[in-house]
């Protein structure tokens, strides 16, 4: 596909599917997600990939978080339900880690906005490929708890979740006009 084509067309996709994306493909969103752009070079980004039954230990995980996020009250069967279903709605899911290097010039700010673009980066690549995704987030992943089970340093950060598969059902391209958005700045 035209690099162009889809920086212009890309969406998210909410409604996915298996299979999985292959490791072809998985390889070269990765590789897409190498490609942001990196002040000194630090690569300041880790992924991670769940799929499979790793799914549910994942939503597990999720329960687990939730109940510390809510002072140690049990969640409800009816709220573990809900949690457990979340990591179900991809065949693969990437979790998007800004790795905070220490650095004179570089503060963690740039390093997380480096970690968002790659995570940007990523997205494209799934939709040039044929697949969809999503770049999901939510208050679990600041919770302790979330990046201790996903066995995060204290200098790791999540940015996000991106949900990747076959597309069920995709949407419209908004139209959007770039004059709304960009002006001349002339002084
Ligand atoms: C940092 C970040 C976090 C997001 N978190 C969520 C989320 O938790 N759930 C969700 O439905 N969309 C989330 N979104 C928005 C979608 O990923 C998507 O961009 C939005 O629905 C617009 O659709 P489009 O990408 O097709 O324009 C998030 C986007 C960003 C950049």
């Amino acid at each position: 596909m035209d690099a162009l084509f889809a920086l212009h067309n890309r969406v998210s996709v909410n409604l996915l599917t298996e299979p999985a994306p292959t490791q072809k493909q998985l390889d070269n969103i990765i590789r897409a997600g190498l490609r942001a752009c990196d002040h000194k070079n630090l690569r300041p980004w880790k992924f991670l990939i769940i799929e499979g039954d790793d799914r549910e230990k994942f939503g597990e995980l999720m329960v687990n978080a939730k109940e510390i996020q809510n002072e140690l009250t049990e969640c409800t069967e009816e709220e573990k339900t809900k949690l457990r279903s979340k990591p179900m709605r991809a065949p693969t899911i990437i979790v998007v880690i800004a790795d905070i290097k220490t650095h004179d010039k570089v503060p963690e700010i740039e390093q997380i906005i480096s970690a968002g673009a790659s995570a940007q980066m990523m997205m494209t690549a799934a939709f040039s490929q044929g697949l969809g995704a999503i770049w999901r987030s939510g208050s679990l992943m600041f919770e302790n708890r979330m990046h201790e089970g996903l066995g995060l340093t204290p200098q790791q950060k999540i940015v996000g979740f991106i949900y990747v598969g076959h597309i069920k059902a995709s949407k419209r391209v908004p139209e959007l006009n770039p004059a709304d958005f960009a002006s001349k700045w002339s002084g």
